[in-house]
């Protein structure tokens, strides 16, 4: 097993990386001296597959486990299903000593961590991510919360697990489409703080895509490193944060624009960090051929790495990004790369130079989709 710690002072972490771990899921829970009783929020695919392991583990260490389930997928991270989750909690009657166990992706992830973050003004929280999407990304670092129509993520809080228990034997269930989507994020690591995690990528690919085990073991605790390291100088994103948003301006208003439907997460921040190499070529030198290496990047891995848009879905795409919480003074800011492994953030760049860029991107409505 490895361990990854978040060095956030007294709210420090541990994440812990391993097969099986979810048998000892209970144990874990134990050392941390909570509340015996605790609600496992889960969706519907992923409670039917692993709800029953995770509360039996957490009742043999003793803890009295309830469970919630809220729909699969991206359009359940909204407020309603939020509003669900406090009323469910209020039934069990559970306590400000109690906590909330996060098994699942980053949807799960997300809406519970902003529930444990809200509901009785805060319950601790403990983060079981089972996709490679949530292992390596979003159940480490505290952001929580739910999309609005106008866009992702638009409410939310700071609200940091108490553990990060990432079991990669959850990983063999997930669909191939969401094993790839969730190295889109792996691939922003190599591109925004690591060279060599990103040749490594180039190298190892087909086995973790296999899901060899050792491969991907090694790949989730650097990516963990990784996020460990930002989020441990700038909890908040004041400032170096944002570099783990390269790629998410443009992703983000193609999740908006299509309704969180038509793009997986990861496939939409795999076009836009394509967008984001493009834009770093054109204003910082990226060399072309480091663009070309990382569009392959993607490629190899299943992503896409362009879009078809009607002139129509085209504005708003652009609304959308205008709307994103990178905007600053009405201002669009981009994390560009210098170079891969090394990157710059809060670059403002002209609408004008967005729209040239982003033509490169498009595809002929004709071609297939
Ligand atoms: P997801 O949570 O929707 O999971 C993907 C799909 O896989 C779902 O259908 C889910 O039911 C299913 N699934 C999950 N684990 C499974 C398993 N082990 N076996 C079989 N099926 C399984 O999507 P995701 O890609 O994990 O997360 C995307 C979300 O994460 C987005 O909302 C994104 O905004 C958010 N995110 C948040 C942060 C953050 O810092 N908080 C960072 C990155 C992404
Ligand atoms: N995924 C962006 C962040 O955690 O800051």
């Amino acid at each position: 097993m490895r361990v990854v710690r978040v060095p956030l002072g007294e709210r420090a972490y541990s994440i812990r990386i391993g097969e099986g771990l979810l048998s000892g899921l209970g144990q874990d829970c134990e050392r941390l001296g909570l509340g015996r009783h605790c609600t496992i929020i889960s969706d519907s695919n992923v409670a039917p597959l692993y709800a029953r392991r995770a509360a039996q583990s957490l009742e043999r260490a003793g803890f009295e486990p309830r469970e919630i389930t809220i729909p699969a997928g991206e359009t359940a991270k909204c407020l309603a299903r939020v509003s669900d989750c406090y009323h469910e909690l209020a039934r069990h009657r559970a306590g400000r000593d109690s906590f909330i166990v996060a098994l699942g992706g980053g949807v799960v992830g997300d809406l519970a961590g902003f529930v444990a973050a809200t509901y009785l003004r805060g319950l601790a929280l403990v983060q079981v991510p089972t996709t490679l999407l949530a292992q390596v990304d979003s159940s480490v670092g505290g952001k929580v919360g739910v999309n609005l129509k106008a866009g992702k993520n638009l409410v939310g809080a700071f609200h940091q697990p108490r553990l990060v228990v990432c079991d990669l034997a959850t990983l063999e269930t997930l669909p191939p489409r969401e094993l790839r989507a969730g190295f889109a994020e792996v691939i922003k690591y190599g591109i925004i703080a690591d060279a060599r995690l990103f040749r490594r990528l180039e190298r190892d690919l087909d086995p973790l895509l296999r899901r060899d085990g050792g491969a991907l073991a090694a790949v989730v605790a650097r990516c963990c490193a990784i996020k460990a390291a930002v989020v441990g100088h700038d909890e908040t994103e004041q400032g170096r944060r944002a570099v783990l948003n390269f790629g998410h301006t443009v992703g983000h208003a193609l999740e908006a624009v299509f309704g969180y439907g038509k793009y997986l997460h990861g496939e939409a921040i795999a076009v836009g960090q394509v967008f984001a190499a493009r834009l770093s070529a054109r204003l910082l030198g990226l060399p072309e051929g480091d663009v070309d290496r990382i569009r392959s990047l993607f490629e190899r891995a299943g992503l896409p790495t362009s879009v078809c848009l009607s002139p129509h879905q085209r504005e708003n795409v652009s609304r959308a990004m205008r709307l994103d919480k990178k905007t600053s003074a009405g201002e669009i800011r981009f994390v560009l790369a210098e170079r891969i492994g090394q990157v710059v953030w809060g670059r403002a760049v002209a609408a004008s130079v967005i729209r040239e860029v982003f033509d490169l991107l498009l595809r002929k409505p004709s071609g297939g989709g």
